[in-house]
């Protein structure tokens, strides 16, 4: 099936923080700068056209030298757990690929970080 993009600044998306735009380079009309928290989360509600395994990108930026692990949530499961590399810089965008599992139909995809710095800056995930 065609990819989709799901910007992270749309609803359905959520983002457990402030969508902003201060950094250049991201897609649509800004990123999801989530809390730096545990709490802090960025969701998406993908379609997909039949059950199995879908290939998920997510882009994203992390400033920093340190990564920023999180979970991976389908549908209220945790699939796996991602590791959301630094970057270096804020405008350092670059693309992260993950296969899930998925249902018919929409699920959610939430990307839920597992330490207290939080997600790294969130601007899409396209499947
Ligand atoms: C800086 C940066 C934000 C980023 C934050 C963070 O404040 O401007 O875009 O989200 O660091 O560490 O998460």
């Amino acid at each position: 099936a065609a990819t989709a993009r799901y910007e992270a600044e749309t609803s359905p998306a959520v983002c457990t923080g402030a969508i902003e735009s201060d950094w250049t380079g991201y897609s649509g009309s800004g990123f999801c700068n989530a809390t730096n928290a545990t709490s802090g989360y960025a969701q998406f509600t993908v379609t997909s056209s039949a059950a199995g395994t879908a290939t998920v990108a997510v882009r994203f930026a992390n400033g920093t030298t340190t990564a920023r692990p999180a979970n991976i949530i389908v549908n209220g499961t945790t699939v796996s757990t991602v590791s959301f590399e630094g970057t270096s810089t804020w405008t350092g965008w670059t693309t992260k690929t993950l296969t899930v599992p998925v249902n018919s139909g929409s699920n959610t995809i939430r990307l839920s970080p597992t330490t207290a710095t939080g997600l790294p800056n969130v601007d899409y995930l396209e499947a």
